[in-house]
């Protein structure tokens, strides 16, 4: 978060001690005042990346001096938090009634002042900061409506028609698009209806400069996805908001995507947990063995430089790397002795068997297909597939070095456990036939690191 101005506003002076001993240590600076005139006093002469303000005070309420923020141009961008010690559903719908950005009780601010701030502080960087391409052929209004955005911290663009915009619109990559209608050569109507019927533009948010005759024309376009109209003649101020808002419900939604989208995520972890669990039950050999196969391909992963994003789909992929053995028969899976052909044969199917468990789950597909591969062989023998070298996927490489590893030193059905050196001789000797010549040092720079080769 950037080093954030803050004005506190609250008539109680052990509250203000109090929510400014919260926010110095993250290197917020404060300002006091101790009533809403103060308040504005304090706004008129300062710059304020962030209001907090007391709800009951004197004189003027927080809820008015909430208010007065946001109907006064000169400060309506300022995000307000309202802190109180009022919390009922009622009360803080009151406070964003008044415009404010977000409703803290008192007695949760010492765990959610700082956090509530910086998720109010990160969405006005994201609505700042972004591009709006005007579309518009009259030069005053092109004008003066690039200043008032320009002032409000938008970087904007100038197209003089339809035409124009289009023509340039893949070069500036606009995050708004405001457009007048009756323009020469392409009108803004049929603008937009052209950039609503690509798969680029669908969802970029237009906003309509229009007359209030064109009300007609202005429903249709509502219809066909424009975002919102706004009338002419207008003040830039009530632009700057509209334009704010819209981009502040565009990061809404996009936070609430991403909260799907993780929830979304453990539970698919959730049920794939399940499945292991399910299949580790039938087969004691193997109990732990997702767990252990698992944890060295992540530590191998990290040797390797992986990124967040690339350890979590290791982490899935090495979990369920041999879930597809739930299909395989019980006297194959638990035969002590050695395997006959067919039965060779059915325990490989465990590779694609995965694939079908779990392809109804979203967004899966690469992290199976890297999870199925992990009994390829560098030098091609390998199956399912007989992939070679750099075409399996380095996931895959990467389990098969941790589950060979895993394999070797447990104890099987049909062996007893080898001491880890052996271990480490055999995948030694594998690399660059069976083992990927990358991959296989990472593990071993792996295992150097642990006292006595002891995996715990
Ligand atoms: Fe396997």
């Amino acid at each position: 978060m950037k080093k954030a101005n803050v004005l506190i506003v609250d008539d109680s002076r052990s509250a203000l001690f109090a929510v400014r001993a919260l926010l110095s240590p993250a290197g917020i600076h404060t300002v006091t005042a101790s009533d809403a005139f103060q308040g504005q006093e304090a706004l008129r002469a300062g710059q304020f990346d962030l209001v907090i303000t007391d709800v009951d005070m004197p004189n003027m309420s927080g809820l008015e001096f909430c208010e007065w923020v946001k109907s006064n141009p000169e400060t309506a961008h300022i995000p307000v938090i309202v802190l109180s010690s009022l919390d009922t559903d009622a009360d803080i719908e009151n406070g964003f009634k008044v415009g404010a950005d977000a409703y803290v009780p008192k007695r949760m601010a010492n765990k959610e002042l700082i956090p509530r701030i910086e998720s109010v502080m990160n969405r006005c960087t994201f609505v700042k900061e972004k591009t709006i391409l005007v579309v518009e052929d009259n030069k005053t209004i092109q004008t003066v409506t690039k200043q008032g955005l320009e002032d409000a911290g938008f970087y904007v663009v100038l197209a003089d028609d339809g035409q124009h915009a289009l023509d340039i619109i893949d070069d500036v990559t606009p995050d708004i698009l405001l457009t007048d209608l009756n323009m020469p050569r392409l009108n803004g109507d049929e603008l937009c209806r052209r950039l609503l019927n690509t798969t680029k533009y669908k969802f970029l948010p237009i906003v309509v400069m229009s007359s209030l005759g064109d009300k007609p024309v202005m429903r249709g376009l509502i219809r066909e996805g424009v975002t919102a109209f706004i009338v002419k003649p207008f003040n830039v101020d009530m632009l700057v908001v509209t334009v704010e808002k819209l981009l502040s419900d565009h990061f809404q939604r996009m936070l609430e995507e991403r909260e799907r989208l993780v929830l979304e995520q453990k539970l698919t972890i959730g049920s794939i947990a399940s499945l292991i669990n399910a299949l580790e039950a039938r087969d004691k050999y193997t109990r732990g063995h997702s767990e252990a196969v698992t944890r060295i391909s992540l530590a191998i992963g990290k040797e390797l430089g992986f990124s967040d994003t690339e350890m979590h789909r290791l982490q899935i992929a090495a979990s369920l790397h041999d879930l597809g053995k739930i299909g395989i028969r019980d006297n194959v899976l638990l035969k002590p002795g050695k395997l006959t052909k067919e039965e060779f044969e059915h325990i490989q199917t465990h590779t694609v068997v995965v694939q079908e468990i779990l392809k109804p789950l979203p967004g899966m597909k690469d992290v199976l297909v890297a999870a199925s591969s992990h009994h390829e062989r560098w030098d091609g023998t390998g199956y399912p597939n007989g992939l070679k070298g750099e075409d399996i996927p380095l996931i895959g490489r990467i389990i098969a070095v941790a589950d060979v590893f895993d394999a070797l030193t447990s104890d099987r059905p049909y062996r007893d456990s080898i001491p880890v050196d052996k271990a480490l001789q055999i995948i030694t000797e594998g690399v660059g036939s069976h083992f990927c010549p990358t991959v296989a040092p990472a593990f071993f720079r792996y295992m150097k690191t642990l006292k006595n080769g002891n995996l715990t």
